[in-house]
């Protein structure tokens, strides 16, 4: 049997073909997933994630307004089903120190900000000078309670010379520097501190047999972190892939 799914951020029109009996006669394959174009589709992954979306519950009116910049935009944001995740996780944790590779104009870091409330301490980076501003009106509108700095550069280098130990590091930079947070994020983490990347799956593009330089990127970065005895890693298939690390 095959369900057709559709993987992605922003649901991009790329589908994967699950195969749920692990029959590859059936379709003559011998992996565990295969793509295809199905343009007009609408696919089990796709349904599955409008049925989460619906559930959610009303959120911050400043979170929906930066939610429809983002969409505006075409600004790649976590988005409110990876968004209460991280609320869930510094709920779950008691997490207050908290590094952010790629912050964009500052939609995680709210998600993290409303769940750390006062006594969050939030490092936000981001190559983008124009983003800080942004950040900064929002989290200011929405009167959110955390310390927030934001550093603008490279966020590898600037997170080099910023002292840890972090509770959590989120990474959410180009993809094609990800197997190079690595050992970032190892050395910045106290024990027990979580690592959280985000995109691994990439629109399901991880599974296509022809890859581009940015999707064997990820997925080194994947096996690498998979591999790597300073962590316990998994990955929720939420949205675009996310991976939860613990670092041991
Ligand atoms: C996917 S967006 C981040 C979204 C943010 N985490 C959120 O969900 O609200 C990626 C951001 O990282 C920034 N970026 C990518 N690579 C970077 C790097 N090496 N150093 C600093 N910023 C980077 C981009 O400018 C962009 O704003």
């Amino acid at each position: 049997m095959i369900f057709t799914v559709r993987l992605g951020e922003g649901m991009r029109a790329k589908s994967a073909a699950i195969f749920v009996d692990g029959n590859p006669e059936v379709s003559g394959a011998r992996t565990g997933c295969r793509f295809e174009e199905t343009t007009g589709v609408r696919t089990m992954f796709e349904q599955v994630h409008d049925y989460l979306g619906q559930l959610i519950p009303e959120r911050p009116m400043v979170l929906r307004e930066m939610e429809q910049y983002a969409n505006e935009k075409s600004f790649p944001i976590v988005g409110p089903l990876v968004g209460r995740f991280l609320y869930q996780i510094v709920l779950m944790t008691k997490a207050r120190r908290i590094l952010e590779l790629g912050s964009g104009f500052g939609y995680s870091a709210f998600w993290f900000s409303l769940a750390a409330g006062s006594k969050g301490h939030i490092t936000l980076t981001d190559r983008d000078k124009s983003n800080k501003a942004l950040a900064f009106d929002y989290f200011k509108r929405a009167g959110l309670q955390s310390q927030f700095v934001f550093k603008v550069g490279d966020a590898l280098k600037l997170a080099r010379r910023i002292d840890g130990p972090f509770d959590i590091v989120l990474n959410d930079i180009d993809k094609q520097q990800y197997p190079d947070s690595l050992d970032l994020a190892a050395s910045k983490l106290k024990r027990g501190g979580l690592f959280i990347t985000d995109n691994l799956i990439w629109s399901g593009k991880v599974c296509d047999k022809k890859r581009d330089d940015t999707t064997n990127a990820i997925i080194e970065f994947t096996e690498k972190l998979y591999q790597d005895t300073r962590f316990f890693t998994t990955i929720m298939p939420i949205r675009d892939g996310i991976s939860i690390s613990v670092r041991l």
